[in-house]
């Protein structure tokens, strides 16, 4: 009845508006869509799905099925024909009387077919759940829910028989290089399979299938997502979007760039938001550049790609080319010379691996290859020794700051003396996004090429710009890396499984406690490789072991000299430890009441904490929002330089909890949170910007914000007021910094030696960052550039 009523309404409405224009519900034998009138489509009852003609380009059509909602662009969740777009004129989707559902091109060729047949009553119809089904009266004959292209939609199942192929770039739909599917051992995995070469990067190659959270024995092959946005497969990999719970459209997307990701619609911006994503910084996704070119990921601009020196670009308007050298290496051994790139890495194509080598042995072994075309050499912090790898081809390359191995690159002596520039890198955005252009009835050619070189120049000039300003960043950031004690950080694709006997000899029986928070207790502990560790003993629970660790895998995986580095783990029975490095100041907290932190050291605290805070939000999207920033998970190493702490915990803890149904989203520490908690409004990175805030405040005031200020009213009576009121009041109060940092400043701050200024400065930024709107509240990024100038 009410569906009925919404048809008519449907109909009504259509009907008026474009005389002549139909939207259907529902198509019967000899009916057909037009391409030519763009009103003519199926909406599914519910309104949320529509299908029919989509332009792909000029005069290119395609048949998909898409959100009704028109967002910043349309999303289309299937297509019939990706591959072979139809003609502007006269094509037609037809379902024929003998009940085959085709697609004709220009009323001649037959681009798609169904190839059903039915001599009995057959309709085709969009289901609310983006569904398009061929039925025979209760019979399904076909669906598109069997033919997936690059998405699934809730309770679609991925099974044996399915696969996601990605796009081949944002806006060319046909059907791209990565896939996902089950795999022969039954394991869910992405594939790169690109002109040349197919590699699997994910779950990490290198890992077993069990180390990597999957089970090989469960022939099921079988993955969904369900209504609450929890996907799970039956090789075990399962994970939740971050905003968990029902009543939330979601899609699961294999995006064109190789990352698979789980997009929620975000009701208040209309627009998707990814809720969770496979990898991690998508340079880490195999074919991303090509061969011999270098990824590099820019938080503000996404993925680029660039030239290894001595390479150059081999097709312009595809990035899956990569660089053709320049010059042939010369046969003469004597004739070559290494040039040193670093944080490069490339992953494969081994001659060979030497553990425990030195880098003339490892040069020498290159010299006396042919094939080899240079070699990466780094330091193995598990056993403490450098390895080497000789290269027979440069693939799945990627440049990080994170990275701290080395790339050795052969190169012909003549003109690598001539150049004498370490690392000459040219950059261009990665994926071609050129427009279809089809004219297949009037073929024209001409003036075309000389318009796409033109505007292929203008962003190459901008590119060039930036690259200089990159470049020097670059070389900035990583003359301050290498002055580091520790100049090689370890690069954390096997962090540790250890078993619970050897954490409990290693802590004493759990004797030495060193801290305590929500999450558990911390203890102080002597690994057997006489490293001290910090080992955090989490409360108890019901988890499943192979989600815990599929989360730990991408939490160990982070990076960064203000990130607390993970050593392993221990998951065994209802015990889950985590093993950290032990950091010999203990935490900010402990810190702040003594006179040895002074003004400069708060500020380069700040900074600290402020720039390994833009890391996880960068790297990591939504998917690893700390949470929970205090001061007592700020911590501190010898020389007083801040490393985070429990980043990640929020979202491994949460996950026990949704299992309990007696979860509460709330969580973090009062005094610290945003009032987006209370507020019941979305959880974003803003949360983190607040808490950072008030932490900042407290730097400066050396006042807990769980407590109130007390201070004498207009009319000489006490009031309390927070924290943030109170500093507030105080600065607005005054235009004239001396003026108002002398009446909120750390009594123990040393007066004269004090730097009012920077002090100054951390109080304006934290007021930034404690908004009560989270939408003017600065990015990490931003905060981070604040303080840097
Ligand atoms: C929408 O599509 C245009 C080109 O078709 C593209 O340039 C733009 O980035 C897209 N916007 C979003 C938000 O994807
Ligand atoms: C295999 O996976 C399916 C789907 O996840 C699950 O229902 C089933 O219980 C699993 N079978 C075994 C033996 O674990
Ligand atoms: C460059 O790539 C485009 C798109 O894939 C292709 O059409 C063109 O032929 C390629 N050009 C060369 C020189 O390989
Ligand atoms: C490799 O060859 C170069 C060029 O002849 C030479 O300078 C270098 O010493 C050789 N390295 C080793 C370890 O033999
Ligand atoms: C590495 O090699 C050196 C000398 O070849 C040797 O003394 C050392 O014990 C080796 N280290 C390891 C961890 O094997
Ligand atoms: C879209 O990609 C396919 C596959 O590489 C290619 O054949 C087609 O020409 C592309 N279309 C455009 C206009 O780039
Ligand atoms: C496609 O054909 C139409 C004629 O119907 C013509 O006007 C248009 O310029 C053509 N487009 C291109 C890009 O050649």
């Amino acid at each position: 009845m009410l569906g009925s009523l919404l048809l008519l309404l449907l109909f009504w409405s259509s009907a008026f508006s474009f005389p002549g224009a139909f939207a259907y519900s529902r198509l019967t034998k000899g009916s057909s869509l037009s391409v030519e009138n763009q009103e003519d489509v199926l909406i599914s009852p519910n309104g949320l799905f529509t299908a029919g003609f989509h332009s792909v380009g000029i005069n290119a059509y395609s048949f998909a099925i898409w959100f009704t909602e028109k967002l910043s662009n349309r999303t289309i969740v299937w297509m019939a024909n990706r591959d072979h777009p139809v003609n502007g004129k006269h094509s037609k989707l037809t379902l024929l009387k003998d009940g085959n559902l085709i697609l004709t091109d220009a009323s001649k060729f037959i681009s798609w077919a169904t190839n059903t047949a039915s001599a009995s009553f057959v309709q085709i119809l969009l289901q609310n759940t983006g569904n398009l089904v061929l039925t025979e009266k209760d019979n399904v004959l076909w669906q598109s829910f069997d033919v997936p292209t690059d998405t699934l939609l809730p309770g679609q199942p991925l099974t044996r028989y399915t696969r996601l192929i990605s796009s081949r770039s944002q806006n060319n739909y046909s059907s791209g290089f990565y896939k996902l599917f089950f795999d022969d051992d039954n394991v869910l995995r992405l594939v790169f399979d690109g002109p040349e070469t197919s590699s699997i990067y994910w779950p990490d190659p290198w890992l077993l299938s069990f180390e990597a959270g999957r089970t090989r024995y469960n022939d099921s092959r079988v993955a969904v997502l369900d209504s609450w946005g929890h996907f799970q497969s039956s090789d075990r990999v399962g994970f939740s979007a971050n905003d968990f719970g029902p009543g939330i459209q979601r899609r699961l997307t294999l995006d064109f760039d190789g990352n698979f990701r789980l997009y929620s619609l975000d009701t208040t911006t209309r627009s998707w938001i990814a809720s969770w994503e496979a990898m991690i910084g998508s340079c880490r996704i195999h074919g991303a550049c090509g061969p011999n070119s270098l990824c590099s990921h820019y938080p503000s601009s996404g993925r680029k790609c660039s030239c290894l020196q001595g390479y150059r670009v081999k097709n312009y308007t595809d990035w899956a080319y990569g660089c053709e050298p320049e010059y042939q290496l010369p046969c003469n051994s004597r004739e070559v010379t290494y040039i040193k790139l670093s944080h490069v890495n490339f992953y494969g194509y081994n001659i060979d691996i030497l553990h425990n080598s030195t880098l003339e042995k490892c040069e020498k072994i290159c010299n006396e290859s042919r094939k080899c075309k240079g070699f990466q050499y780094r330091f193995n912090k598990e056993n403490g020794v450098y390895d080497c790898y000789p290269k027979s081809a440069f693939r799945n390359g990627f440049i990080s700051p994170t990275y701290s191995g080395m790339l050795h690159l052969k190169q012909p002596k003549a003109i690598a003396l001539a150049t004498d520039q370490p690392a000459k890198i040219s950059s261009l955005i990665c994926s071609s996004s050129s427009i279809v252009t089809l004219n297949r009835t009037y073929k024209k050619k001409g003036e075309r090429e000389s318009v796409r070189i033109l505007l292929w120049f203008v962003p190459a000039l901008g590119l060039l710009e930036m690259i200089c300003i990159v470049s020097v960043w670059f070389f900035l950031y990583r003359s301050r890396r290498t002055s580091d004690k520790q100049p090689y950080v370890h690069l954390s694709t096997g962090f540790r499984k250890y078993s619970f006997s050897e954490l409990k000899k290693a802590t004493k029986n759990f004797g030495e406690e060193i801290g305590r928070g929500g999450s558990g207790i911390v203890y102080k502990g002597v690994l057997l490789d006489h490293r001290v560790a910090a080992v955090k003993r989490l409360k108890e629970a019901n988890q499943d072991g192979a989600e815990f660790l599929a989360e730990l895998s991408i939490i160990g995986r982070l990076n960064h000299m203000h990130l607390i580095d993970i050593w392993g783990y221990c998951a065994e029975g209802k015990h889950r430890l985590l093993v950290y490095e032990y950091l010999e100041h203990g935490s900010l907290a402990e810190n702040l009441h003594c006179t040895v932190i002074d003004s400069k050291m708060r500020f380069e605290i700040a900074l600290g904490t402020a720039k390994g805070l833009a890391y996880l939000h960068e790297e990591c999207l939504e998917w690893v929002l700390h949470c929970d920033i205090k001061p007592q998970n700020v911590l501190l190493d010898s020389n007083y330089h801040p490393k985070l702490a429990d980043f990640g915990l929020s979202k491994l803890l949460r996950r026990a909890e949704v299992n309990d149904l007696s979860f509460s989203k709330i969580r973090g520490t009062r005094g610290y949170m945003a009032p987006e908690w209370i507020g019941n409004l979305p959880i974003t990175s803003q949360v983190d910007v607040y808490s950072y805030g008030v932490v900042l405040l407290e730097m400066v005031t050396g006042k807990s914000p769980k407590m109130h200020v007390q201070t004498f009213g207009v009319g000489g009576e006490m009031v309390e007021k927070t924290l943030i009121e109170w500093v507030r009041e105080i600065v607005k109060g005054d235009g004239e910094i001396t003026a108002w940092i002398d009446e909120i400043l750390d009594p123990l701050l040393d007066n004269t030696q004090c730097d009012k200024g920077k002090m100054a400065l951390l109080v304006r930024v934290a007021l930034h960052c404690v908004e009560e709107d989270r939408k003017v509240r600065p990015t990490m990024r931003q905060v981070v550039e604040m303080l840097l100038h």
